[in-house]
């Protein structure tokens, strides 16, 4: 049987897509469903695409154990956070303790934590005048940005880089790295 893999999305999915495609014609790894936040979110068309089922939930149902149920029968080996923006409610951690990832578009500890996140992080780096950002991959735990670091790879921030160009190499580095370390995680 293949190993389940389950995305939280809220946005436009693009790391989500990366991920699909990676796995598309793998008989081992599949991504069986992904829930989103956001009805508006372009996740839904891309899932479409991959015929992966996406399922929408308020924040409600999130935080109720209306998630947690869905969960429970899906059975997934891995939880993949990519680009969602809620918190994780401490019952789905403590029910998949080391089975909950995230990507976070920079290099933890730096320019995480609550309201840290897309143009917020690129933002900031730029203003920082750091000469590297990148990307981490990281368990999740009741605290934003803080579980243990899974991976982090960096690039080069030039003084000519904006805000935008910066999100354009990060999000690079988020499509080639994400979908490799989640096969490593679920092959290891
Ligand atoms: C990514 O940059 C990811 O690091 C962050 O949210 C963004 C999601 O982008 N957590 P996308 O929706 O996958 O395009």
């Amino acid at each position: 049987m293949s190993k389940k893999i389950v995305i939280l999305a809220s946005g436009n999915g693009s790391n989500a897509e990366a991920i699909m495609r990676h796995f598309d014609s793998s008989t081992k790894i599949e991504v069986s469903s992904i829930i989103s936040n956001n009805r508006q979110a372009g996740v839904f068309d891309r899932a479409k695409r991959f015929r992966v089922p996406c399922l929408w939930m308020d924040k409600k149902s999130f935080e109720s154990d209306v998630v947690l149920d869905f969960l429970l029968t899906e059975q997934p080996d891995l939880i993949v956070l990519a680009g969602f923006l809620w918190k994780i409610p401490a019952s789905l951690v403590q029910t998949f303790p080391n089975k909950i990832i995230n990507i976070h578009p920079a290099l933890l500890p730096k320019y995480g934590g609550k309201g840290m996140y897309g143009a917020h992080v690129h933002r900031a780096v730029k203003e920082s005048g750091d000469a590297h950002t990148g990307i981490t991959i990281h368990y999740v735990n009741e605290h934003y940005d803080e579980g243990g670091v899974v991976f982090q790879t960096q690039v080069e921030v030039v003084p000519a880089d904006t805000p935008d160009t910066i999100a354009q190499k990060v999000h690079q580095l988020e499509h080639k790295h994400f979908p490799l370390i989640i096969e490593q995680l679920l092959t290891q």
